[in-house]
């Protein structure tokens, strides 16, 4: 079996150094499936894998990027899986995307960091009672995976520049790659049931009537590309969470998984959160030039042909209250059991000093007492959604400052808030009531009147849509985002990332 070695050529490009790779990462990019997992020997995987192969190509043609399936595309492929430099740069048509079986390396001697069986080997087969519950979660982690690139698939005809297009379309390669990393599990560990789940996940499609993506915020439209950003800021970095604490888990081969997942994650929270800076840049930048103070003044700055910063908070609004539905009821059985299991941590489990298995602890959580929101103390293990929803607002609130330095900077007095986390919900304590973003409860006509102050109206909407126009000159951006500061892979500001013609 050959293994792969990195070219100097384009190594040039992105490294000091050749990056070393200790034996167990290289990457096998011989046969249809590259991987680190040693596939060209386990004959039973590899099969079901290149059986499995055609139907996903078949998904990638029929539900991914539209209109640029002939493109060549400035993407990046993991080589390896190290820490010091695991990408190449490439043009790619994206059908042809090596997507990979890719896990972390084995750390020797893990053993199980949490739950009832903290201390013990890490399991490198799934143990019999855990089967049911593992499967579960492959299976919802999967899901995701392929419903955003369907989510995204229309975003390619109004992308505002080749830079944004080719951020796009990696994004989305990867989405394809997590649902493998996903598969192979199945494939490997779970038999005929992973197999035909493994089908299922081409099968399901977002926002389908009959056979819809199994979590709410993967069947909602994505419409424009101020959606798409606040979805990578806020719904990938869900994603993010999820794989954090799917990365403590003690069955090995997920925790290697994930945390090689994390690794291509970051670049997607990157591209939501310089997404939004650029957007707020810019607006900024307009509001100076034509002398507009005021931040509401909604229909002066849209005549400037960019986007009010209060439409932005209602996007921000919307999608972060759909992503907090993504971590479930507040309080639950499912996370106590997968936690005692040692199937699924916390975030930062490894970092956290407390004894790892909860059992006489509590954890605050905001409840619905008597028509009004009370913090209330419950059993840790119950409320492990709610500690992940809230390192979730930790880590997005984190982001959220970081734009508003772009607003401190411009001297412009407005600032993007998080809504309280009682605003706009469907899952959980919150769901039977209306709150405002203050977290106010609002009886129903209150709710009505207010809502297009708080959520985009079907007028943002249209306005929004209407700055839709596709930008493809190789280095000119659309005039309601600013450029980036720094090119993909340090390419100059008039790279050509996407070759319409191929
Ligand atoms: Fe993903
Ligand atoms: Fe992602």
């Amino acid at each position: 079996m050959r293994m792969t070695e990195i070219s100097p050529a384009p190594l040039g490009r992105l490294f000091d150094r050749e990056p070393r790779m200790p034996d167990g990462m290289k990457v096998d990019y011989d046969g249809l499936i590259p991987n680190n997992v040693g596939l060209s020997e386990d004959v039973r995987v590899r099969r079901a894998l290149e059986t499995w192969h055609p139907g996903y190509i078949d998904w990638w043609k029929t539900m991914g990027p539209e209109g640029f399936q002939e493109a060549l595309v400035y993407l990046r492929t993991a080589v390896g899986v190290g820490a010091e430099g695991w990408a190449r740069f490439d043009y790619v048509k994206m059908p042809d995307y090596r997507w990979g079986i890719l896990l972390a390396p084995k750390v020797e001697g893990r053993t199980i960091p949490f739950g009832a069986h903290k201390g013990e080997p890490a399991w490198q087969e799934v143990p019999a009672e855990c089967r049911a519950m593992l499967r579960r979660l492959l299976v919802i982690q999967g899901d995701t995976e392929p419903a955003s690139v369907e989510q995204q698939r229309h975003l390619g005809a109004t992308a505002p520049s080749q830079y944004d297009l080719r951020n796009l379309f990696q994004v989305n390669v990867e989405e394809g790659r997590h649902l493998w990393a996903m598969v192979y599990l199945l494939q490997k560990y779970f038999g005929r049931d992973g197999r035909e789940e493994a089908e299922e996940l081409l099968r399901r499609r977002s926002g389908d009537a009959d056979t819809p993506r199994m979590l709410g915020a993967f069947n909602e439209r994505t419409p424009d590309w101020l959606s798409f950003f606040m979805f990578t800021f806020f719904t990938d970095r869900d994603g993010k969470m999820q794989l954090a604490a799917l990365a403590q888990s003690g069955f090995d081969p997920l925790s290697r998984t994930c945390r090689f997942m994390l690794t291509e994650e970051a670049h997607h929270m990157f591209v939501g959160e310089t997404g939004i800076a650029r957007i707020i840049q810019r607006t900024c930048e307009a509001m100076r030039g034509a002398g507009i103070d005021d931040p509401t003044d909604i229909d002066r700055v849209r005549a400037l042909g960019v986007i009010d910063l209060p439409t932005i908070q209602k996007k921000a609004n919307l999608h972060f209250s759909l992503t907090l539905d993504l971590f479930g009821s507040e309080i639950s059985t499912n996370a106590a059991n997968a936690f005692n299991a040692g199937i699924k941590g916390r975030y930062h489990e490894d970092r956290l000093t407390d004894d790892h298995q909860l059992l006489g602890d509590t954890y605050p959580v905001l409840r619905l007492k008597d028509g009004a929101i009370v913090r209330e103390e419950v059993p840790a293990l119950s409320s492990l959604n709610m500690r992940l929803r809230d390192d979730f607002v930790a880590d997005a609130a984190a982001g959220v400052a970081r734009w508003n330095r772009v607003l401190q900077r411009a001297e412009v007095p407005f600032r993007i808030t998080l809504p309280h986390v009682a605003f706009n919900r469907r899952i959980g304590e919150f769901a039977v009531v209306h709150a405002d973003c203050e977290g106010a409860l609002l009886d129903d006509a209150a709710w009505a009147g207010r809502r297009e102050t708080m959520l985009p109206s079907a007028d943002d909407y249209r306005f929004v849509a209407s700055l839709m126009q596709p930008v493809s000159e190789r280095g000119a951006f659309a005039g309601w985002i600013a450029p980036p500061r720094i090119g993909i892979d340090n390419k100059p500001g008039d790279f050509e990332y996407v070759k319409i013609e191929g």
